[in-house]
């Protein structure tokens, strides 16, 4: 039984093998700085890690990026978390990983499949992945996941360019053999939030999309399952963000370091531990990064008191941070929060603004937001 000063046990590790991809999705949550290839983990360290994973306490791990099968020890990685005792998702967006590397990965003891889709109809996916392609190879890895007999969940991140197709992603996924379709509002943090304008839907979109995910969640009850997370410039108390800082989940980057979330490496004045140097044990239960916003004891008013304080741990720090400047106030998605204002202005901003992207790419600074 955990006290005050050892946490309860995480259920869930993200691991962020590298921000190499050959997508380049203007709504990525990886940090506007991604990682280079010189400076990501290796094998070994990896397989350390899952270890320490399972040996405190999580079941499972998902093993995403950027595009995880980009590193060629993919299959060594996947055997080490398997290894460990891990049940292991691969969050991939399928381009990559087809054919013989597949058959490697599920000889490695793979578990499932997440595979992203940007569209249901081609043109627009390719251009809102910005490759040429890539939706059809995506298609014909969904088949051959559904042959290796693996467990497959589609993943669609939606906003106004593509939020209108919704009902055809939903055909998409049960055409693909999708046990479970995931469709995920965008987060504005990292890529995403450099790209808001142009991926903010209408509420007439939000709206229409919600109606069509209750419709179906009814109609195909036992044949698919439908995750939908809702977007928070639209809402009026915020998300539980990763079920709460340092709660339930943490992540490890491409470089090692330890993290509450896979955006918080944006949040300055942190001293995050890396695996390099500690175990992932000492990173949850005693570094400083992780004990800080853990509970409610740091809450600001109004969530000081409020009785949701136990419900959505005040939101998340990350969007805190990039929409006031201070990642320990409370959420602005809050219709409490004295920020709340932003997200209309946000929204207002966003219809006047046209579709242009700017992709993600390595050594590329989008301009700042706000
Ligand atoms: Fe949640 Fe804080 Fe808003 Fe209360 S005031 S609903 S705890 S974010
Ligand atoms: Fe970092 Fe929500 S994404 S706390």
């Amino acid at each position: 039984m955990a006290t005050d000063a050892t946490p309860a046990a995480p259920l869930a590790l993200l691991a962020e093998l590298t921000h190499r991809c050959p997508l380049r999705c203007p709504y990525c949550s990886n940090p506007v700085n991604l990682t280079r290839v010189a400076e990501e983990l290796d094998t070994a360290t990896w397989a350390r890690v899952f270890h320490e994973a399972a040996e405190l306490g999580c079941l499972q791990v998902h093993l995403s990026g950027g595009e995880p099968t980009a590193r060629r020890d993919i299959p060594d990685v996947v055997r080490a978390a398997s290894e460990a005792g891990l049940y292991t998702n691969l969050i991939t967006s399928g381009v990559l990983a087809g054919g013989a590397k597949l058959q490697a990965l599920v000889a490695a003891g793979l578990d499932h499949v997440q595979l992203s889709v940007q569209d249901a109809e081609a043109g627009s996916a390719d251009r809102i992945g910005g490759t040429r392609g890539g939706h059809a190879k995506k298609l014909d890895f969904a088949r051959q996941v559904q042959e290796a007999g693996l467990p497959l969940t589609l993943n669609a991140v939606v906003h106004r360019q593509n939020l209108d197709r919704l009902p055809q992603l939903i055909d998409l996924a049960l055409a693909l053999g999708a046990g479970r379709l995931e469709v995920a509002h965008v987060q504005y943090y990292g890529w995403a939030l450099a790209n808001r304008d142009a991926l903010l839907p209408t509420l007439a979109q939000l709206e229409a999309a919600t109606a069509t995910v209750e419709a179906a969640r009814r109609d195909l009850k036992g044949r698919l399952v439908i995750d939908y997370v809702v977007p928070d410039y639209y809402a009026r108390r915020p998300k539980s963000c990763m079920g709460g800082w340092g709660r339930q989940f943490l992540a490890v980057s491409p470089a090692g370091r330890v993290l509450p979330c896979h955006a918080a490496e944006s949040l300055p004045g942190f001293d995050f531990p890396n695996v390099r140097e500690v175990s992932l044990r000492w990173a949850w239960e005693r570094s400083e990064a992780f004990a800080r916003f853990r509970g409610t004891a740091w809450m600001p008013a109004p969530c000081q008191g409020c009785e949701h304080a136990e419900r959505d741990w005040g939101g998340c720090r990350c969007q805190a941070f990039a929409l006031t400047g201070d990642a320990a106030a409370t959420d602005p998605a809050c219709a409490l929060s004295p920020h709340h204002h932003l997200l209309d202005l946000a929204v207002q901003e966003a219809a006047a603004a046209t579709d242009a992207f700017t992709y993600r790419e390595m050594g590329r600074s989008p301009a700042p937001v706000g």
